[in-house]
């Protein structure tokens, strides 16, 4: 990397990181994921770092943190140049990256993980267990974490794991902590929680980034934020008084509306029926799933509301043949067939739709190409004579990329695009097969504003097409902007289930935390309610 001019310029005594003229070309794929870039941090401030998917955020935080090299641009810490080649590097400098995906081995204790790469060592040789878990026990204490040290991670919760992630790169004594959509897989509650971490750790003097999609977070937790559009910084300003509709603005280059206009319908027939489903596993103390019944009907969106661990996930697991856990006990039906216990293809081929929460893991390959992944599910489409027409496969990807906007190579592996651009080709393929039945977890995690409005104006364009739609989400602005009926689940319970009219987010607050119940029965068809 070479200097600049400018690098010389800047000697700001409160600007700890600066990095200038960073460009970074992608040759694989042709993409200039940053060009001329300029950023900089001030000691001890949270600095929140928003952008459409694909422009160029983590590649620009990787670049800082050792992970990508850039093809141009310095880098200066404390105002001197530094090279950063390797993790390593920035880790000498006190920086530290939390990823989005966790890096974290599942079957090994929290204080494993924590000093994994870095154990404590006895006599110069042997890994000192107990040391590393009394070292793990006095950190997450003084950060206040409430960790245990010997819990195993993979029975933790998404939350649990974040923080543990956030262990790690204190653990190695960084000061300076980028954080890559930390916010997107959590709860509302979590997302409190944690940011409390945050506003601590500000005030122990730490310096944090923190990329997000969620544009109130920006006033809600950082003291600046830099946009960036297209591989470039559009605009870097303090966070006070900037409200949603400008962020969005500048994100995009243009107005977004930020709101969902939900025609009024008549649903039609029932197309999911859930009748009294269980679900049991002998080595949990109590039922996964207790006795749901809920339906779907056709040109209706049910909303499953709930907080993480309370059955959503396990719900969405059986409704889809991808239970692994216990068995599963009742009826679910399709249009009137039986259907618990059926595969996935099977489902599939029945007319379901199945957007998984989890895209990465479940509704990608990552090492197939944007194209293949596509057509995955439908493939045979385009067969003629076993053979497949490329012709045909090329025209319906460009469709699906130009509709959705996706950012990337029709045959570069999926895997290289942003994050943002994977979870819209999973989301382009399952929603333009026009399904009867669409499963749809999360549906706006990890994308961007624009992004988001469009998923919702196609749900709303489904439901117009009479497809039964059933919403799991964690995000209850989404739940209340989209959904015709809100069902709420706690412990593994339908707890509360309610037409949406008049429904506010304090209400169903009540219901998702258990403090609340409502007795609900049903009665030839229909939903008697009656709220205590
Ligand atoms: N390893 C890679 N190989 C090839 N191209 C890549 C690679 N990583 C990123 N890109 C490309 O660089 C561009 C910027 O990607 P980046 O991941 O930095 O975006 P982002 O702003 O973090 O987006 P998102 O909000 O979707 O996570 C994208 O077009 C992406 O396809
Ligand atoms: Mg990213």
């Amino acid at each position: 990397m070479e200097s600049t001019t400018q690098a010389d310029k800047t000697s700001i005594p409160n600007i700890l990181v600066e990095m200038l003229g960073i460009s970074k070309v992608y040759p694989d794929n042709n993409v200039t994921a940053n060009s001329n870039v300029h950023f900089n941090l001030q000691r001890g401030e949270i600095h929140a770092l928003v952008g459409e998917n694909g422009a160029g955020k983590t590649t620009l935080m990787k670049i800082l943190c050792g992970l990508e090299r850039a093809d141009q641009g310095t880098i200066k810490v404390g105002g001197r140049p530094v090279h950063i080649r390797s993790a390593r590097d920035a880790d000498r400098l006190g920086i530290g990256m939390v990823h989005q995906r966790f890096c974290l081995v599942e079957n090994f204790s929290v204080a494993d993980n924590i000093v994994l790469g870095k154990e404590p060592l006895r006599g110069g040789i042997f890994y000192d267990r107990a040391k590393a878990k009394q070292t793990v026990k006095v950190l997450s204490e003084d950060y206040g974490f409430e960790m245990d040290p010997n819990a195993l991670v993979g029975t933790l919760t998404v939350g649990q794991k974040q923080r543990v992630e956030i262990l790690k790169v204190l653990y190695r004594g960084s000061t300076i902590l980028v954080l890559d959509e930390p916010t997107s897989l959590l709860t509302e509650q979590e997302i409190k929680v944690f940011f409390r971490v945050l506003r601590q750790l500000k005030t122990m003097g730490y310096t944090i980034v923190i990329i997000t999609h969620k544009l109130e977070e920006v006033g809600q937790i950082s003291d600046r934020v830099t946009v960036m559009r297209e591989g470039q910084v559009v605009d870097s300003r303090p966070s006070a008084n900037l409200d949603k509709a400008t962020l969005a603005r500048l994100m995009v280059g243009k107005e977004v509306l930020l709101q969902v206009e939900k025609p009024a319908k008549n649903p039609g027939l029932p197309v999911l029926e859930i009748r009294d489903l269980s679900l049991i596993d002998p080595t949990c103390p109590r039922p996964l799933l207790a006795g749901i019944n809920l339906r779907v009907r056709a040109g209706e969106v049910l909303g499953i509301a709930g907080v993480a661990g309370n059955g959503l996930g396990e719900l969405e697991d059986v409704l889809t043949g991808m239970n692994s856990r216990g068995r599963p006990s009742g009826q679910v039906l399709i249009e009137g067939l039986e259907v618990l216990g059926h595969s996935p293809a099977r489902l599939r081929r029945m007319g379901l739709a199945y957007v998984p929460a989890d895209r990465l893991q479940r509704g990608s390959s990552l090492a197939l190409s944007l194209s293949d992944n596509l057509i995955v599910v439908n493939h045979h489409v385009f067969l003629r004579f076993g053979i497949l027409r490329n012709h045909s496969i090329s025209k319906f990807s460009n469709d699906l990329i130009q509709r959705f906007g996706i950012k990337g190579n029709m045959s570069a592996p999926i895997g290289t695009l942003s994050g943002g651009n994977i979870q819209k080709a999973v989301l382009s393929r399952e929603l333009s097969r026009r399904p009867k039945l669409l499963i749809i977890s999360e549906p706006t995690w990890g994308l961007d504003v624009a992004c988001s409005e469009f998923v919702y104006q196609e749900i709303i364009e489904m439901r117009g097409e009479e497809t039964a739609i059933l919403l799991i989400s964690s995000n209850l602005d989404e739940v209340l902007a989209l959904s015709d009926q809100v069902a709420v689940m706690y412990k593994g319970e339908v707890v509360a289930l309610f037409p949406n009219v008049g429904l506010d987010r304090e209400s169903l607050g009540g219901y998702m935390l258990g403090l609340h119940r409502q007795e609900v029965k049903e009665k030839s068809g229909c939903w008697e309610e009656r709220a205590h």
